[in-house]
């Protein structure tokens, strides 16, 4: 996610950045970096670790007085976190600092590298840099420049960016990574989000996808990508400091579960490289894929859910055999492994110490390991043989929202790559499957999202029952298991997730009058068995609740309806997981709980 910042005024630069970097740190904390005019020469202090390290050193290096700067505070997308790959970034006479991804990095690089320019960092930002400054040096003009680099960039980017022989200038482009200017009248900023100025001022610019902002001092300019000068309106915020590093949202969980559709474009857009989703960039090729026969899933809590998912799609597209496991049962197992084998393990942390002792004992038994990571370089993505990185940007809510969905959305690519390397799936079905992910999936759960007064509704009316059970067959069990972890341990509500056809085997004799009991129903094959069960459940006094398909047959015994949007049976379901994902959310704040920080939790388990 990454957060940018920048000033050019008649005050201290570095104050505001360091304070505004303060500010961004929910967006990446990877590493963090300032460069700034003094003397009419940039001066970069940056390092690996949390703004507080950045502060120390810049103290060390005998604090920066200057009235113009930019500053970064890192989550690591390309390039693991280190002082060299740590923003800002320099190429030539360009100073840059970057919020997304260059997509084409890869590509630009080469041929940069082919004109002779040289890199130091791993990162994809350094090549946006490369890349302006090789049009600065033709065009002389730093606008120019930037409108003849921008058509060559595919990707997001937020930049900030200084060229070191036009003091006391900041330039930012936008496009697809949030970015605003503020205003007052004895400066300008640029900043990923009000949060970083709300301090100084709430008056702000909104800048559109394509727009250049030039800062200098009190006057700011705006461009559009034709270089016209555009006139933009100046905005006031809503929010105090505190509010806005959630982006005006209540809370990070709610601001995380928006996110969803971002979070699963940017990771799988920059792999859909062929018109279809694949991992040769992780180094996972088809052929490798094609020597996998049986599969062993392992991860824990709502990492294990999304693998349970990834189960049913893999064995029904690629129809190989998969086993989902806890991590803190399979350690104690002695699982029967050899080097025949592939361990997956999924992780949003990646530092989950049950999860990270079963991947060593995999690769013990000399099984290859592959894991599904939201931190980048975090231990587990060190230590697995191949890494899929998810880029869902930092989950600061304790209850996993948007990393899960992500995972989802990304093993459901890895199954369907899974099967074409078996020859189950043929490139056209690889096509229409990753435009079902990075379309389909994505404007559905926008539209559950949009929905979300009417969940809240659902929430008014049961948020005071202490049980609450969910039921399902098929992959919707496999979901419910999940709907019912996210509903525990927020809200405190005792949930069990069932199997559907299992309840009436124990189970429903906890079924009594007015007992919530909440049917996901996506999977048309077996809809009566599923009418089946609720039917039985209202006969013993419970309540029911369904999340569907519009084809769910109707029936008086369901007390209430909610429709999930059409979509390839293979995602209906985890769009109806948005809706429980809101479902839950509200059920917490109606208890008075406190969302983020639920209690007895922590965002990531780093103890057994
Ligand atoms: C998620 O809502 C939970 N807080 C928890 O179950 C979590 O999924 C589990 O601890 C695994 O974490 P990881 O994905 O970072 O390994
Ligand atoms: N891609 C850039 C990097 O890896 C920025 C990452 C981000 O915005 O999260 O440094």
């Amino acid at each position: 996610m990454c957060g940018i910042i920048g000033y050019s005024g008649s005050e201290n630069a570095a104050e505001r950045i360091v304070s505004g970097l303060k500010s961004l740190e929910y967006r990446g904390y990877d590493s963090a970096g300032i460069a700034a005019f003094e003397e009419n020469k940039v001066r970069i202090i940056k390092t690996v670790g949390r703004v507080s390290a950045l502060e120390h050193r810049i103290d060390e290096c005998g604090g920066i007085r200057s009235g113009c700067g930019i500053g970064h505070t890192r989550w690591a997308t390309h390039g693991a976190p280190n002082d060299i790959n740590s923003h800002p970034q320099v190429s030539g006479r360009v100073v840059l600092v970057h919020n997304g991804i260059i997509e084409n990095y890869h590509e630009l690089k080469t041929e940069l590298i082919s004109q002779g320019v040289s890199f130091v960092s791993e990162t994809d930002t350094e090549v946006a840099a490369a890349v302006i400054d090789s049009e600065y040096n033709k065009a002389g003009d730093p606008l120019k420049a930037i409108l003849a680099a921008m058509p060559k960039l595919t990707g997001s980017y937020a930049f900030g960016i200084l060229f070191k022989d036009v003091p006391g200038v900041i330039y930012s482009v936008k496009k697809g990574s949030p970015l605003i200017v503020g205003v007052t009248d004895n400066g300008g900023f640029i900043s990923s989000d009000t949060s970083a100025i709300l301090r100084y001022t709430k008056k702000y610019i909104s800048l559109e996808n394509g727009e250049i902002a030039v800062i200098k001092g009190a006057s700011t300019e705006v461009y559009n990508s034709r270089g016209e000068s555009v006139k933009k309106e100046i905005l006031t915020a809503k929010w105090d400091a505190a509010a806005a590093e959630k982006g005006g949202y209540s809370h990070f969980m709610l601001k995380e579960i928006h996110e969803e559709p971002e979070a699963v474009k940017k990771t799988l857009g920059i792999r859909n490289r062929h018109g279809y989703i694949d991992f040769e960039d992780d180094g996972i090729t088809v052929e490798q894929l094609k020597n996998i026969n049986f599969l062993r899933i392992v991860a824990c809590g709502t990492a294990m859910h999304a693998g349970l998912y990834a189960k049913y799609a893999i064995e029904k597209m690629a129809r190989i055999p998969v086993i989902v496991e806890v991590a803190s049962e399979f350690r104690y197992s002695d699982p029967i492994l050899s080097d025949k084998d592939t361990v997956l393990i999924i992780s949003q942390s990646g530092e989950t110490a049950d999860s990270l002792e079963a991947l060593r004992i995999a690769k013990s038994k000399g099984a290859r390991t592959i894991a599904v990571v939201n931190v980048i370089a975090s231990s587990i993505a060190r230590e697995a043989d191949n890494v899929i990185y998810t880029y869902a940007g930092p989950e600061i809510s304790v209850a996993s929202t948007k990393a899960y969905t992500v995972q989802v959305a990304t093993l459901c690519a890895f199954a369907f790559e899974l099967a074409y390397s078996k020859g189950r799936l043929t490139e056209q079905d690889l096509m229409y499957y990753s435009k079902i992910i990075l379309h389909d999936l994505c404007e559905a759960i926008e539209k559950v999202i949009s929905d979300e007064e009417r969940i809240r509704g659902i929430a008014q009316e049961l948020y005071d029952n202490e049980n609450v059970f969910f039921i399902g067959r098929s992959l919707d069990c496999a979901l419910v298991q999940e709907a019912s972890l996210k509903l525990k341990e927020i809200s405190y509500i005792h949930s069990e997730a069932y199997a559907a056809g299992e309840l009436k085997h124990g189970t429903i004799s906890l079924i009594t009058n007015g007992t919530p009991v909440i049917s996901l129903a996506t999977v048309p094959e077996i809809y009566e068995k599923t009418m089946s069960n609720i039917v039985e459940v209202v006969t013993r006094g419970g309540k029911a609740f369904v999340v569907c398909g519009s084809d769910f047959p109707d029936n008086s015994a369901i007390l209430y309806r909610y429709e999930l949007p059409e979509i390839d049976r293979m995602f209906m379901g985890l769009v109806g997981i948005t809706a429980m994902q809101l479902f839950a959310y509200y059920m917490s704040v109606l208890r008075g709980n406190d969302v983020d920080k639920p209690r007895n939790l922590a965002k990531s388990v780093t103890v057994e």
